[in-house]
């Protein structure tokens, strides 16, 4: 089951607005376009790959979300990308792709160590020899969770050009994982979507990867390529299969 601020298509309408291109796109845009072929998991609308394909790519991209609602904006975007419904459990590719990329902290959304395992199995039997597997997380001990306050209010356009109202409300963390609300009121809009993230540290991310038969060969703390520290934003890891 995805979370509704994917899942529900009024929602899914607003992702580009609240969550436009940024400095992680242009981090991941550099390897996509120097890969032959990409899986993007958890592509969303798809803009990755999409502008990757409108700025030239001509190898195999390929997208793969479980939420159809992201899919179908994807496909609408950019028709020249192959776009997959479903997950890594749902999928096998074997030693096809150059290049795995998980953008826009989907890695968060996979919660128990089972599944991350799993993922981590798919990815690395998807990579090739020499592939690279890219993805962030956000660092735990950053807590940026304690900025999701309902008195940071979003506003954005929605498609009927009326505007729409968006705050996060946060509940205790439980261990690693921080549950919260995302509110979305608009003229004809009033939706909560609940979502639990995982913050992993940089220990046991290593740990995981390493199981999978994957290795660390970069790590950053943000997008500048800037060291891993306590109070950095990020943990971006490039990892190898060993
Ligand atoms: C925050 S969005 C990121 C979308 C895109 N990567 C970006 O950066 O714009 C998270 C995406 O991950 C997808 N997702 C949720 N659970 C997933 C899973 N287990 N495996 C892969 N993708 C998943 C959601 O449907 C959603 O489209």
């Amino acid at each position: 089951m995805v979370d509704r601020s994917f899942g529900d298509p009024s929602l899914a309408a607003l992702y580009d607005s609240l969550h436009p291109w940024g400095p992680g796109d242009d981090f991941c845009h550099g390897y996509v376009m120097g890969a032959e072929s990409v899986l993007d998991v958890g592509c969303g609308t798809g803009r990755l790959l999409g502008r990757a394909r409108a700025e030239g790519h001509r190898g195999r991209l390929t997208g793969l979300d479980p939420a159809a609602a992201m899919l179908v904006r994807a496909r609408r975007r950019e028709p020249r990308v192959e776009w997959v419904l479903g997950d890594l459990r749902s999928q096998l590719w074997d030693g096809e792709f150059d290049l795995v990329v998980m953008t826009g902290h989907v890695f968060q959304l996979l919660l128990g160590d089972e599944e991350v395992r799993d993922a981590l199995k798919a990815v690395r039997g998807a990579l090739g020899y020499r592939g690279r597997f890219v993805f962030e997380t956000r660092n735990p001990t950053a807590r940026e969770w304690e900025t999701w306050t309902p008195d940071r209010v979003r506003e954005v356009t929605g498609p009927d050009g009326g505007t729409v109202r968006v705050w996060r409300e946060t509940e205790e963390p439980a261990g690693d994982r921080v549950t919260f609300t995302e509110t979305f009121v608009g003229r004809r809009l009033h939706e909560v979507s609940r979502s639990t993230l995982r913050f992993v540290d940089p220990g046991t991310l290593s740990g995981l990867l390493a199981e999978a038969g994957l290795g660390v060969v970069e790590r950053y703390g943000d997008w500048r390529r800037g060291p891993c520290t306590p109070t950095g934003p990020e943990i971006i890891t490039v990892a190898a299969p060993v």
